[in-house]
């Protein structure tokens, strides 16, 4: 049998789409491995967000080029949101001469006759969709977990944030049509899936781009009522979308995990303008008092930049205080990472290195302390968790998610995977909680 090997990087989305390119190789009859010199074909599946991902798998393909001696049938494969970029594919492939295959984030169902291409041409194939207006539904994904799995809702991003890339490689917004997601969850439960978590760069605009009149509170409660699904999650939300019937949604829908992720990137109003976040600290903390106030059980977490061109000392303490007012469960901080071909690129006033690291260790800091006042909080309660998988460190330890999203570690046998179990929390860290099983 021919084997395939996907390595991947960035976001759910991405996670997603590799899941689809292994459902097509097995259609072709491939099976999966996970040592690169078995493999028949090694696909690459990019992420362009921040230019450390694209150095990193720049530096990754350098190390395949041995491999590519040696075994000079495997066929590499690059795909993802970096080759949609020109810029970063001609630098690639003028770079890496071992590529065989190239293609992007619109024409995941071509593989079967790209591979088929380059196997009768033995040259390197490019195929890459700018067109973005249709959407391909006939691809089933092989999904690397049984109990919880991701679902597309919606595609792409109209939002142009100056900093983001993401408009330029996955294209503009389209909506899923939601009988096609709501027969695809079914689907799922039928086959003894508890967990779904639905995917859209802004789920909160779900529905803009439909013919009929359809909102994302509207598809949750649609999902609410699927039998055998037990939790429902999403990712991402834009705060200036983020509604009154979205709030309404977590008090109503049994299924609706307690966890909002909603990112604010900075607290400061300058620089929430010149990032075309088309909201101010204001309206976002009013958002969040609101939410507070309504949902007291909901984790909050959010995305943070640090170091934005022409992000200043007093900026930067706005975002820490808005931090400490809002008291989020985590965060993901990224330090501002130029993107040839978006606005912020070309700003001037970019933030020296040095500064930029400070800023984010400070923030770090800030949140971590804050992470772990809450998780201490949590010691001696109950959390329904989703065993996941074996603990990297010790075999004897499972892990899983509370309903907040939280880690949990706890000693169990492994037979508890993808069953939901209580557990007693009796110590934390920052970033995850321990416990016990209880009957
Ligand atoms: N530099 C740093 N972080 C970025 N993000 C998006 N673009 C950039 C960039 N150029 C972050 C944002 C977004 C998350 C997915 O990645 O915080 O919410
Ligand atoms: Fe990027 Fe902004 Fe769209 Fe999110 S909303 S994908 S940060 S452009």
């Amino acid at each position: 049998m021919k084997k395939f090997l996907i390595n991947t990087s960035g976001c759910q989305m991405n996670e997603h789409d590799s899941e689809k390119i292994a459902g097509i190789l097995e259609g072709m009859g491939y099976g999966p491995t996970l040592d690169r010199y078995e493999a028949d074909i090694i696909i690459f599946n990019t992420c362009a967000v921040r230019k450390s991902a694209e150095d990193k798998v720049f530096g990754q393909l350098g190390e395949y080029k041995e491999l590519k001696k040696k075994r000079p049938e495997t066929i590499i494969g690059i795909c993802g949101c970096m080759m949609q970029r020109e810029d970063i594919r001609d630098y690639f492939l003028s770079k890496h001469k071992h590529i065989d295959l190239v293609f992007g984030t619109n024409n995941i169902h071509k593989l079967p006759q790209l591979i088929q291409r380059q196997l009768e041409t033995n040259k390197t194939v490019i195929d890459i969709v700018e067109d973005t207006r249709e959407i391909e539904e006939n691809i089933n994904a092989d999904r690397k977990y049984s109990y919880k799995a991701f679902v597309d809702i919606n595609y792409g991003c109209d939002n142009y944030c100056t900093y983001c890339i993401v408009p330029y490689t996955r294209g503009r917004e389209r909506s899923r049509d939601p009988k096609i997601i709501i027969d695809e969850i079914v689907g799922l439960a039928k086959n003894g899936c508890k967990e779904i978590t639905l995917l859209g760069q802004n789920v909160n605009s779900y529905g803009n781009t439909l013919d009929t009149e359809y909102t994302f509170p509207k598809l949750l409660e649609e999902i609410n009522g699927i039998d055998g699904i037990e939790r429902i999650r999403f990712m991402t939300s834009h705060p200036k979308d983020f509604s009154d019937d979205l709030i309404e949604s977590y008090r109503t829908l049994d299924k609706l995990c307690p966890h909002l992720h909603l990112p604010v990137q900075s607290g400061s109003n300058r620089v929430l303008k010149a990032m075309n976040r088309k909201y101010t600290r204001e309206e976002y903390l009013n958002k969040i008092d609101k939410i507070k106030e309504l949902l007291p059980n909901v984790a909050l977490t959010t995305d943070i930049i640090v170091g934005f061109p022409g992000e200043t000392e007093e900026d930067f303490e706005q975002t820490i205080d808005l931090v400490k007012k809002i008291q989020y469960d985590s965060a993901y901080t990224f330090l501002y990472s130029i993107r040839e071909g978006t606005i912020a690129a070309k700003m001037k006033d970019q933030i020296p290195d040095d500064i930029k690291h400070k800023r984010f260790q400070l923030l770090v800091d800030t949140l971590n302390e804050i992470g772990l006042k809450h998780n201490q909080k949590l010691i001696g309660t109950t959390q329904r968790v989703l065993v996941e998988e074996i603990s990297k460190n010790d075999k004897t330890v499972l892990s899983g998610r509370a309903e907040s999203s939280k880690l949990v570690h706890f000693k169990a046998d492994k037979s508890l995977i993808g069953k939901i179990v209580d557990v007693k929390i009796d110590s934390v860290n920052t970033f995850t909680l321990h416990g016990f099983i209880i009957d």
